[in-house]
């Protein structure tokens, strides 16, 4: 895998500063990072779909807490996030499909497509909605 091992590494300015988004964003890297070590480490089949089950489970709760806040706080930008969250997800169910029944090489396909969407998504989406979670009180 040529995944550098810094991208797995939480940093201040993927912070937001509000705190049930980034302890989600927070946990969701570092079970990417967990994924990636278990990968290089050769453990079997079955640890690495648990992980994946994990992460994607952990990724379903975190759209919907994100989609849960834009519609209580009527945010602007609903639509535009949630299509790149559905893209997301359509893309994992994509990625399933061509890998078949190769758990492992599903697995780094979604370790490297996390960690790359994670950042661009952050910054770049993700941080529109900061001022509007605000000024609700987050
Ligand atoms: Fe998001
Ligand atoms: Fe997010």
């Amino acid at each position: 895998m040529d995944t550098p091992a810094d991208i797995f590494s939480w940093k201040p300015e993927y912070e937001l500063g509000i705190t049930e988004i980034d302890e989600q964003h927070k946990v969701l890297l570092a079970t990417t990072a967990t994924l990636h070590e278990a990968l290089e480490s050769g453990v079997d089949g079955e640890e690495v779909q648990t992980l994946i089950d994990k992460i994607l489970a952990l990724k379903a709760e975190h759209f919907a807490t994100e989609e849960r806040r834009f519609h209580e706080f009527n945010f602007e930008g609903t639509e535009e996030h949630e299509k790149f969250h559905q893209d997301f997800s359509n893309h994992v169910v994509k990625m399933r499909e061509e890998c078949g029944s190769d758990v492992k090489l599903f697995g780094s396909k979604l370790v490297n497509f996390l960690t790359h969407w994670f950042v661009g998504h952050l910054k770049g989406v993700d941080s529109k909605y900061v001022q509007c979670f605000h000024e609700h009180g987050l």
